[in-house]
């Protein structure tokens, strides 16, 4: 069986740029979902419509919608459409409270009747295969047995099931015994994301859910974006730092063209290097050298220090 490993969407990190760099330097990811599309004032930001642009996307995207109202869903649903893409994701898993509260995210699990009417309406007018990533639930993770019960009557090309509910955010461990429970109940194609860290971790999974094909990576790729290609054993470089640092400098200075303002450049790169910081040793020290840095000299100087100092693991 070949196995399909996927860039997970993380809104504000996963943009195209960071998806074209990565392509660009590393192997291994088959499809990478798009941080969520939605809906506020009426309009869809422009930067999200350029996200999901083909032309600005140089691997293959899943483009993802946020929604709970069918008027919006076919909005979004015609826009992907004229990109002539052939899948879209429904996100029904994000937690943060500021969205869960209003029933958007994983704040739908505990109203299946909600999910059921929408794909009722949308499901006979898109013409695009629907996949959908979700949680365990939102206030406790016992609301997806009726989710997935319900889901079964619908024709989706898969389940992203990330065994974690929404008020948990992102704490504790991924509750992998419960992607079992999800697989028994649900007919459709189960691809799993959570936690996703290293070799015997993925080993673990494959073993314990040897029907599963597809396997989603998000915050362990972008801290070490050779991890895809080392899980799928594919050769990997012996000078991962220097690599690793061509990868750095390319998203720097696409952000620093793209970004109006010192402020605006430094935030969006010490988001990442919340993550890049993981995969070096002092990793603490690592991070809390680009958040002190609050203009561009003083960040290079520091990324320089970093490159030169600690090893990449
Ligand atoms: C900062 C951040 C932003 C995220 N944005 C999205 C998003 O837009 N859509 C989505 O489905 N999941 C989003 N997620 C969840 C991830 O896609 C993924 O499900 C989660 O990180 C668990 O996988 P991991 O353990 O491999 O990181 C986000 C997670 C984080 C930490």
């Amino acid at each position: 069986m070949d196995i399909k490993l996927s860039l997970a969407p993380l809104q504000g990190v996963t943009d195209y740029y960071f998806r074209n760099a990565f392509a660009k330097y590393f192997g291994g990811i088959d499809v990478a979902f798009t941080p969520y599309l939605r809906i506020q004032y009426g309009e869809v930001r422009k930067s999200l419509l350029h996200d999901i642009q083909p032309e600005n996307n140089q691997m293959p995207v899943v483009p993802q919608i946020m929604t709970n109202s069918v008027e919006e869903f076919l909005f979004l649903a015609q826009l992907i459409e004229q990109l002539d893409y052939k899948e879209v994701n429904w996100n029904l898993g994000c937690p943060y409270p500021m969205v869960a509260k209003r029933k958007l995210g994983s704040g739908m699990l505990a109203f299946p009747e909600l999910i059921q009417s929408i794909l009722d309406e949308v499901m006979p007018k898109i013409n695009f295969k629907l996949s959908i990533k979700m949680r365990s639930g939102y206030e406790t993770p016992d609301e997806f047995p009726k989710v997935l019960e319900m889901l079964n009557n619908y024709e989706l090309s898969e389940i992203i099931f990330h065994p974690r509910y929404g008020k948990q955010l992102y704490k504790g461990a991924a509750d992998v015994p419960l992607f079992g429970k999800a697989f028994e109940l649900s007919k459709h194609k189960l691809a799993y994301n959570g936690d996703i860290t290293n070799a015997a971790f993925f080993a673990n999974l494959q073993t314990q859910f040897p029907q599963t094909e597809h396997f989603m990576i998000g915050r362990a790729l972008i801290s070490n974006p050779f991890l895809a290609a080392e899980l799928k054993g594919l050769p990997t470089v012996s000078n991962k730092k220097a690599v690793f640092k061509e990868f750095h400098n390319t998203l720097y200075q696409q952000f620093a063209e793209k970004l109006s303002g010192t402020g605006h450049l430094m935030s969006k790169m010490l988001a990442l290097w919340e993550y890049f910081s993981l995969s070096f040793t002092n990793s603490h020290k690592v991070y809390k050298r680009i958040k002190k840095a609050s203009n561009v000299a003083r960040y290079n100087e520091a990324v320089s220090i970093i490159f030169r100092e600690e090893d990449f693991l």
